[in-house]
């Protein structure tokens, strides 16, 4: 193989079956400590590049792959990588194959990262799959029975837990200083009013393998914004901005705040105001509400996505904790504010003319903090437009993406990279990705069905619905169904 494009298109289903049905164990060498990794890349897009980037600064890593079904990016990455060792591929099964391969990024659109995750446990590659890690739920239990029947280190690419301030601000609310937290808001607000604009059916371009990029996706005419990027906003291969930036934020909240998942998600919402040609909401709000510990209530957590209208909400891109005695707003860095106490709540009751006989009892006592170290949310009373004033931690950021400061990309493949050698579980793993993805499934079923969806976090499954339950799965088109059922059971 030389230093190009993989010449051969396809490769023959006996030769790729026959390394998928060899473990994991016979077909990977154990690294050691002072081996080089070499590492394989699916997708060279945005991310993609990104990643490629990042490793390139890694000194103890091999770009030995990389692969597109757009092969224009294939040659790109080749040049951007510039390691004569690098092979270039049109067709990943092809790269699976070459086993001084140890670990795959998968940076493709949603649609294929648990496939393309589950055929690389099965050929015994680690791997580092992009967000939102799956398109349905039974996509995240078949993953997890992947990686944990062939012994692979599988991380999800929700790379800003890694941040010094999402650490912190765990330690912080779990320390209880801020009471209890009975409310998490988060919101992504942009105006890309009108859209990105309409685009007609027309023959994919020459050099672009649409068949490959559809992969387990149903068969739909081509149009160029059902391909490179702008997927996003199309149910065939995403969640929308739910799944495409709540994965972040979500993903942040389940680990702050200790949760498994949700009873109860409701959305509503929808295309409002764009003109373009995706499908996705525009507008969506969604509410779950999450069980405290031994039946008692634990917190709802509210969402909001405008995509046209970018008027900022309290926590901009970020996570706003509300508890009894406090606030955390978390964007990277995060800041606390103090709840003021009423030393008697009564004199918080509205007075008018005042209260005709019986009313509340009123006396002359004020207002104190309950956390005097930390300011208020603003000066004086009102409303909570920011934390200006409150105690700051963590390392400064970009609150649009939260992670500013630090490069939470490169910590996270750093993190990947050794667990591969120490095969340790790392901070983003498959099961962390199922179970931020189960709750955005949730608000996505709950907005196509019209109705709250209930759910039960332990047995994983809809409570009293069989529409929604349905809705949990979706098959794959041939021939990508035989190959998911070659490995996992379904
Ligand atoms: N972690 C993050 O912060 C972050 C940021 C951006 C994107 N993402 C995620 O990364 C993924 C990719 O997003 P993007 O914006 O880079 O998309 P993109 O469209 O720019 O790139 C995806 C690439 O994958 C290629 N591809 C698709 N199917 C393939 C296949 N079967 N074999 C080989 N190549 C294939 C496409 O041709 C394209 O070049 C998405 O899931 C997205 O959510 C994560």
């Amino acid at each position: 193989m030389s230093n190009g494009v993989e010449k051969t298109q396809s490769t023959t289903r006996r030769a790729f079956l026959g390394a998928a049905a060899m473990t994991a164990a016979s077909y990977q060498r154990i690294l050691g400590a002072n081996d080089r990794v070499g590492i394989g890349l699916i997708g060279y897009g945005l991310i993609g590049k990104q990643h490629i980037g990042d490793l390139k600064k890694f000194n103890d890593v091999d770009i030995l792959g990389v692969c597109d079904c757009y092969k224009p990016r294939v040659e790109e990455a080749l040049a951007f990588i510039g390691d004569k060792r690098t092979v270039g591929y049109s067709d990943f099964r092809k790269m699976y194959e070459n086993k001084n391969i140890q670990g795959v990024i998968i940076a493709t659109p949603d649609h294929w990262h648990a496939l393309l995750t589950i055929m690389a446990c099965a050929a015994g590659k680690d791997v580092y799959v992009e967000k939102p890690m799956t398109l349905f739920i039974d996509e995240g239990k078949w993953m997890i029975q992947a990686a944990r029947k062939y012994n692979r280190i599988v991380v999800v690419g929700t790379q800003r837990r890694q941040g010094s301030g999402v650490k912190e601000a765990k330690k912080l609310i779990q320390s209880g200083l801020l009471g209890k937290i009975h409310s998490v808001r988060i919101g992504f607000s942009r105006n890309i009013y009108p859209g990105f604009g309409k685009t007609p059916v027309e023959n994919p371009p020459a050099d672009f393998d649409y068949d490959m990029w559809l992969g387990p996706a149903p068969k739909k005419p081509y149009q160029r914004h059902r391909g490179i990027y702008h997927f996003r906003w199309f149910w065939d291969y995403s969640g929308g901005q739910m799944t495409n930036l709540g994965a972040h934020l979500i993903d942040q909240i389940l680990w702050i705040m200790e949760a498994k998942g949700p009873t109860l998600a409701m959305s509503t919402g929808g295309r409002y105001a764009l003109e373009d040609d995706g499908e996705t909401p525009d507008l969506q709000d969604a509410m779950w509400v999450f069980p405290g510990q031994g039946g008692q209530p634990g917190f709802v957590l509210n969402c909001a996505i405008r995509e046209a209208n970018a008027m900022p909400d309290t926590a901009g891109r970020g996570q706003v904790y509300l508890g009894t005695k406090g606030n955390l707003v978390l964007a990277g860095s995060f800041q606390v504010t103090s709840e003021t106490r009423w030393i008697n709540p009564e004199n918080e009751i509205p007075r008018f003319l005042g209260h005709p006989a019986g009313g509340p009892r009123y006396d002359d006592t004020g207002r104190e903090p309950f956390l005097p170290q930390y300011a208020e949310p603003q000066a004086g009373r009102g409303g909570r437009g920011g934390a200006a004033g409150g105690q700051a931690g963590g390392v400064a950021s970009d609150a649009r993406y939260g992670t500013g400061g630090e490069d939470t990309l490169a910590m996270n493949k750093r993190d990947w990279i050794d667990c591969m050698r120490s095969r340790k579980r790392p901070l983003c793993e498959v099961e962390d990705g199922h179970r931020v993805s189960i709750v955005m499934h949730l608000a996505n079923m709950s907005l196509k069905l019209g109705r709250a969806v209930r759910w039960d976090p332990d047995k994983e499954a809809v409570i009293g619905d069989t529409e929604a339950q349905a809705m949990c799965s979706k098959p794959y088109r041939a021939p990508w169904d035989k190959e998911l059922r070659a490995i996992v059971k379904v």
